[in-house]
């Protein structure tokens, strides 16, 4: 089976509320996109992360009787064990679902999937191929939807990926000070939940694909209304030398899954925008001494050689698996806001 990732896309009402103005506001929704999601909500749930990875012990039963499903159509490693691990240090218990052989909807209707659901489980994670689906169990679940990933967005990946700068940069933390993020080279749903992360956190960003690859314009317009209200900027472009001056450098892989039929093609067009030594060198130039080399991200898993040089991937300015482990810490902060209760 290869499944389509051009399913039409119809955005769900689900989505259409403003964005929880804080961490408290989370409690007992869905999480399928940033957007849901307010700058203050975002810090806060950076707060909130930190103080549970510091101190797991004091959070160990926050989530205690709480059932949760992680339902994966796609394959994962980071989501997966980060989503197992989190409930579990939170005191709860998840269940693993494979669904890679048939899709949600085929075997019932994926409105009965999430009636049945709700009556045994407090939590629904899904991983799928169409963020239709993710909604539509969310349209129908009295229990809350987390989305681990769809062929357009990575809600969880954008939030620990700007929890990670936000560790690293002391002046970004402390005085909000912009960070400049430059994204190079597919505009999918990686790129898409960076963009809205970014400009929720007031961090420019700047978007660097091949032609026809750029991220889907609805993506662009919902990161500039929000740049917009936090004073930052969105640039996409087709310039590799756009990445000049820019404290972070991101890629993900070019050929994403769902996309096997598309490889040939796609590995050809993106072959100037791997991410080498030299491409770090120019992002690099005119940044402070403070902060130096730009770093290197990504959200893995990465193909070592083909966008992304081992020599970058393994320098000391990636930080590639700081992510990978605030998968864990921001989930934790997500579920604890969304399943438990929270003071701030
Ligand atoms: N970054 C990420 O989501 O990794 P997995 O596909 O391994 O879950
Ligand atoms: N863009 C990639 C991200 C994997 C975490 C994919 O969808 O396969």
């Amino acid at each position: 089976m290869t499944p389509s990732t051009h399913q039409p896309y119809v955005p769900n009402a689900v989505l259409d509320h403003e964005p929880y103005a804080s961490v408290r506001e989370l409690a007992g929704k869905d999480l399928l996109s940033l957007t849901q999601l307010s700058p203050v909500c975002v810090r806060e749930l950076f707060t909130l992360a930190a103080t549970i990875k510091s101190n797991r012990v004091a959070y160990s039963q926050h989530l205690t009787g709480k059932h949760a499903i992680l339902i994966f159509e796609k394959a994962s490693l980071r989501t997966r064990i980060t989503f197992e691990t989190g409930f579990n240090m939170l005191g709860a218990h998840a269940i693993y679902m494979d669904h890679s052989v048939q899709r949600l909807g085929e075997r019932e209707a994926v409105k009965d999937y999430a009636k049945n659901l709700e009556r045994w489980l407090h939590c629904i994670v899904a991983r799928v191929y169409s963020q239709a689906i993710v909604e539509e169990l969310a349209e129908h679940a009295s229990v809350p939807v987390i989305n681990a990933l769809s062929e357009r967005e990575h809600p969880c990946q954008g939030l620990a990926d700007l929890m990670t700068l936000w560790e690293h940069a002391p002046d970004f933390r402390a005085h909000g000070k912009r960070l400049r993020i430059a994204y190079v080279g597919d505009g999918n749903n990686v790129a898409h939940s960076l963009m809205h992360a970014a400009a929720l956190c007031g961090c420019d960003i700047t978007v660097i694909t091949p032609k026809k690859y750029e991220p889907l314009e609805a993506f662009v317009d919902e990161t500039t209304n929000i740049a917009e209200a936090t004073g930052s900027t969105l640039n996409v472009t087709n310039k590799l030398s756009a990445v000049e001056g820019h404290h972070a450098v991101y890629t993900d892989v070019w050929v994403s899954m769902g996309q096997a039929d598309e490889a040939g093609k796609r590995l050809k067009v993106f072959s100037d925008y791997q991410i080498d030594a030299d491409l770090m060198a120019t992002a690099s130039k005119g940044l402070a001494s403070s902060w130096g080399p730009a770093k290197f991200m990504h959200c893995l898993p990465a193909r070592r050689g083909v966008e992304v040089t081992d020599e970058v991937i393994d320098a000391p300015s990636s930080i590639v698996y700081a992510q990978a482990e605030n998968r864990l810490h921001a989930q934790n902060a997500l579920l604890a806001a969304i399943l438990g209760s929270v003071n701030h």
